[in-house]
């Protein structure tokens, strides 16, 4: 069998984890949930995702008869199974037999048992019993007609060091890679991480350890060469787990769930090794003004969202799901968790507002997701997650809010059944690179804190999803010819090639935008000589003399020249960053207006061949990003989704297969919202009734339009 191997859906995934084996004991349990699945309107369960205790009590010792009946009964009932391999969980007889299993902190202490994703990912041990167990599963369930598709672990890197294991095999590991990536030259890697600073030149490769807050942390070189390589050891333990089922059921295809913009991993380097994307998707709606906005540390999103900002939440959401579809070039992926009421673990554990379950469901489909999934069928008596939400709560019937919600979307995913398989076609990509992500949080300067890679990247996806223009996300590395718009935000690394590539771009008719804090340094991080923006300097025409930090609630402001182009009027905010930069070649379309730098540059734009390269050079207030963005998205002929004005809040995305299309409406507000509807006439597919001229979405409504005539 050829990979990828693809699911090929008819109709779309509805359903969610299932523990089953948390309730062996209550068999009568596990008969009601059959008949509370069929009530709920689910076709798919995930299971055995921390099943290895029950599956091997004892080391050799194996039951899947429980695990057999599971798979009877949804044969019985036309149901699938996505089943996990279980290495997230690690039995406590191995780590007490086999201590080497476990993880070791960057502090260089070993972890005890318990939690979860807490291995080793180069233990040979651990990566051995891994293959058993996971070719003991493929081998029962193989050929089986309920066995949709594999969930490879969970959630790889977990909570605890990013994803990182700092033991001696590690170690060892890690040298042995920089052996490889430096072809034995230890020169070479000395010269690469600018050693002789601090007079910190390697003689022997063994002298070289991963960071540590007791030791190196100021080698940024060493930092993410490190990160790489933690990369790459997942990856091995991800093909090393994918072996046997690749062997045994080479037709079954083959997912593990990410975690948006986990900052451990880069998921670039994931993708081609999988069939199937997924992730779980856990945002926290309506957030109050109360609660102080704060970065989560492992994916740098904010932790909490002002008052009434559901709207900004849904944007920054739907970057997350086109990251992930677009992770495997546009391929539909699936929604593998996602909260049917509220989650144990944020905060505030805030129940979802009517009407917000269907919508939030909706818009993973609305952006490329054949699924979706929740994380839990049915809360636990006990345990971390027995306050999780989930479809059956402690009550254990179907007469609850949140049941009648997930059967409401259930009812609706059968409606939308010709959705699965439909692709998005965006003709704007934003580039969102782990990589240069890596190394500008790594770099001491220029300013320690708000470097905010990932909001800045978010700040300019919104303007795109309020006109309700798609948007691809792609790495450096990838090929940009299919689409006309290109914006990059602080590309400060650039690895080889990445220039030539968007300048062929911009060549061939493209837009390009890029920002301050771009084109500084090489993938060793060390800076480019000769003037900043490094390689993209002829692209865009400009000289970056000095950069200028400014201490938080300090302001500059960016005056729009007088009968610019793009149209742009008046004055903007500029914040934290403004870089002092010389147009060579570029025209100038706003300058600063206060400080020893009025005067100069502060907008600018370059033609190039065909096409076009703007750079932004200082952190400007929202409306200078929506109102340069939509100039853009005019000025480069790109169409919405729905040729209409979409009232705030509001957004439409469309996906197209066998000359269909469908445009969902999305409302993240609390008011109702009028949309007039260009061309005659669509169906609703929800309501299954004819639309014309114009469509009222209910407070958190959503619309799936087809048909237009
Ligand atoms: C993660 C995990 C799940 C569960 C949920 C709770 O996504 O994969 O096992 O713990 O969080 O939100
Ligand atoms: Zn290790």
């Amino acid at each position: 069998m050829a990979h990828p191997v693809r699911l090929n859906l008819k109709h779309l995934l509805h359903g969610g984890d299932y523990n089953p084996d948390q309730w062996l004991h209550a068999p009568e349990v596990l008969k009601e949930d059959l008949r509370l699945m069929e009530l709920a309107h689910c076709n798919t369960m995930s299971l055995g995702i921390f099943g290895w205790a029950a599956y091997e009590a004892e080391e050799g010792k194996h039951d899947f008869e429980w695990l057999d009946r599971i798979f009877e009964d949804f044969a019985a009932r036309g149901c699938s199974l996505i089943l996990s391999t279980p290495s997230a969980g690690t039995p406590h007889w191995m780590a007490r037999k086999y201590p080497e299993v476990l993880r070791v902190g960057s502090d260089r202490v070993r972890k005890l048992p318990g939690k979860r994703v807490s291995f080793c990912p180069t233990s040979p041990v651990y990566r051995r019993k891994v293959r058993e167990i996971n070719s003991l599963l493929a081998g029962r369930y193989k050929g089986h007609p309920s066995l949709l598709l594999w969930h490879v672990s969970n959630e790889y890197g977990g909570n605890d060091e990013m994803g990182a294991c700092h033991c001696d095999l590690c170690q060892q590991a890690f040298r042995q890679w920089l052996r490889e990536k430096y072809n034995d030259d230890l020169d070479a890697l000395n010269r690469a991480w600018w050693n002789t600073f601090w007079s910190h030149t390697h003689t022997d490769w063994d002298q070289i350890e991963s960071p540590a807050p007791h030791g190196e942390g100021s080698v940024h070189g060493l930092a993410i060469d490190w990160l790489r390589f933690v990369t790459h050891q997942t990856v091995g333990f991800l093909r090393n787990e994918m072996e046997p089922l690749r062997a045994i059921t080479p037709d079954v295809p083959i997912t593990t769930n990410l975690m948006g913009t986990f900052r451990g991993l880069d998921y670039w380097k994931f993708a081609p090794e999988l069939d199937v994307i997924s992730w779980d998707s856990y945002p926290r709606w309506h957030g109050s003004g109360d609660h102080p906005t704060r970065l989560e540390p492992r994916t740098e999103l904010y932790g909490w969202t002002p008052e009434g900002a559901d709207a900004r939440l849904a944007s920054d959401t739907g970057f997350l799901h086109d990251l992930n579809r677009s992770l495997k070039g546009g391929q539909p992926f699936l929604l593998m968790e996602s909260t049917p009421s509220n989650t144990n673990w944020q905060q505030a554990g805030k129940l979802k507002r009517p009407g917000m379950h269907l919508l939030s469901s909706l818009q993973a489909v609305a952006h490329g997701s054949d699924s979706v999934l929740y994380f839990q069928w049915r809360k636990g008596r006990g345990g971390f997650e027995k306050f999780h939400g989930a479809v059956v709560d402690h009550a254990g019937h179907e007469n609850t809010r949140v049941f009648r919600d997930v059967a409401e979307t259930g009812k609706a995913l059968e409606k939308l059944h010709e959705v699965a398989g439909a692709t998005v076609e965006p003709e704007v990509a934003i580039l969102f690179d782990w990589e240069n992500r890596w190394a500008i949080n790594e770099a001491s300067g220029p300013r320690m804190d708000q470097r905010d890679y990932v909001k800045t990247c978010l700040d300019h996806y919104q303007p795109f999803w309020e006109q309700g223009v798609p948007v691809d996300v792609v790495s450096m590395d990838h090929d940009f010819s299919r689409h006309k718009i290109l914006v990059a935000p602080m590309l400060y690394m650039l690895r080889e090639g990445a220039a030539e590539r968007i300048e062929a771009f911009v060549e061939a008719g493209g837009i390009f935008v890029t920002t301050y804090w771009s084109g500084i340094v090489d993938a060793t991080d060390l800076c480019f000589m000769g003037g900043f923006p490094g390689p993209l300097r002829r692209l865009l025409g400009i000289w970056s003399e000095e950069l200028d930090s400014l201490y938080p609630g300090e302001t500059n402001h960016i005056a729009s020249t007088p009968g610019n182009e793009l149209g742009l009027e008046g004055t903007f905010e500029a914040r934290l960053y403004c870089d002092l930069i010389h147009a060579e070649t570029a025209d100038v379309l706003a300058v600063y207006q206060e400080d020893f730098y009025a005067g100069r540059p502060a907008l600018t734009r370059n033609r190039l061949g065909m096409g076009e390269a703007y750079y932004i050079a200082s952190r400007n207030d929202d409306r200078f990003t929506g109102e340069f963005l939509r100039a853009l998205t005019r000025r480069r002929g790109i169409t919405p989704c729905l040729d209409t004005e979409l009232p705030p809040g509001v957004t439409a995305q469309t996906r197209r297969h066998d000359g269909k299309e469908f445009v969902f409406l999305m409302n993240f507000t609390t008011e109702s919202k009028r949309i007039a509807l260009p061309g005659p006439s669509f169906t609703e597919l929800l309501s299954g009734a004819p639309v014309t001229g114009e469509l009222t979405l209910d407070p958190y409504g959503v619309a799936v339009l087809t048909g237009r005539q």
